[in-house]
């Protein structure tokens, strides 16, 4: 299997068509309308998350908390998390509100290098605010690019090993050279959610078409190449729910191999072969399918309980999972 793009192809040609139709083709969205670091790299860490569309509402939601990275900074961590609330993934609203402590204090490093060491920045994140932000000349690579670039290229690249992965970054990398990188990274971007998507694919509106080699050899739904997916365990997961005087008795997660370290329901939890019959909920997070049996008491004893407010638990944990139990219980 050939994993060789066609070093002839013409990087600089391929820039200038991407980067024109970008300019001509954006979508007006509130993190373009300045080049503030901080709105864009706001944007980048919710977009990890979810769609544009769903986005938006968050988005100008936690501005108007958070004007500024310093305001972000000062605020304390439930706040943050509850500005975050529905978005999942929390840890990645703590290394915000992290990262924002760090570049209050010492302000905005300028290259993918130096963001790369503050907390919840990864190659992506950095590479996307100080191209986009700065104008560094770095490409990026996330989801959507490795799409775009490996049906363009015609690349039979096992995206998910380190080895593909650098010579997919070694092209964006190469297209980004040529400069105006903030129009060539999100054009990239753009291309691929809203063009070269993957499904349903859109190539008379792509303006790369023309010597697109997927297109060409009639591969567009053989790339990229399909990650082998891992198989979902499946968990039975028995938390025990004790509430007294509107509050609710919960632990430090230490047997759970979700929401680790944070704060739920003391149970325990069991990987099964098959799916229970009986349950009360269903959840699911990453390759967990949780089946959720719940029991009842009136009261628990133990030296670890912390009883929460019910009206504070979405501050303490934010998770969806633990709502989802409560709406199971009398209160
Ligand atoms: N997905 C990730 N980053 C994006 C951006 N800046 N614009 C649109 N979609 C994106």
């Amino acid at each position: 299997m050939s994993s060789k793009y066609d070093h002839n192809s013409d990087h600089k040609n391929d820039h200038k068509n991407l980067v024109q139709w970008y300019k001509k083709n954006q979508r007006a969205l509130p993190w373009r309308i300045s080049k503030d670091p901080y709105r864009i790299w706001l944007s980048e860490v919710m977009l990890q998350q979810t769609t544009v569309v769903a986005v938006i509402p968050y988005f100008e939601k936690f501005l108007e908390k958070f004007p500024t990275v310093e305001d972000l900074a000062n605020a304390p961590e439930s706040e943050v998390l509850e500005a975050w609330a529905g978005l999942g993934y929390y840890s990645r609203a703590r290394n915000l509100h992290k990262a924002a402590k760090a570049l209050a204090t010492n302000g905005f490093p300028k290259t993918a290098a130096e963001l790369l060491e503050l907390p919840g920045f990864g190659p992506y994140t950095s590479r996307a605010v100080s191209s986009i932000a700065f104008g560094e000349k770095v490409g990026v690579l996330d989801g959507n690019v490795i799409r775009v670039l490996s049906r363009k290229y015609g690349l039979k690249l096992e995206w998910w090993n380190n080895k593909a992965r650098n010579e997919l970054q070694k092209i964006s990398d190469d297209l980004a050279a040529f400069g105006q990188s903030d129009s060539l990274n999100q054009g990239l971007m753009e291309l691929g959610a809203t063009v070269c998507t993957p499904q349903k694919v859109m190539c008379m509106l792509c303006p790369w078409s023309a010597d697109c080699v997927a297109r060409e050899k009639n591969l567009i739904e053989k790339l990229p190449l399909k990650k082998p997916r891992k198989e979902s365990e499946v968990w039975v997961w028995k938390p025990v729910v004790s509430i007294k005087d509107r509050k609710v008795a919960l632990i430090k997660n230490d047997y759970a191999p979700f929401l680790k370290g944070q704060m739920i329901f003391p149970g325990e939890i069991a990987l099964e072969q098959d799916k229970p019959k009986d349950y009360d909920a269903k959840h699911n997070i990453t390759h967990h399918d949780i089946f959720i049996q719940i029991t009842q008491k009136k009261s628990l004893a133990g030296r670890n309980i912390q009883w929460v407010e019910l009206k504070e638990l979405k501050k303490v944990n934010p998770s969806s999972l633990l709502q989802k139990v409560l709406a199971k219980v009398d209160v």
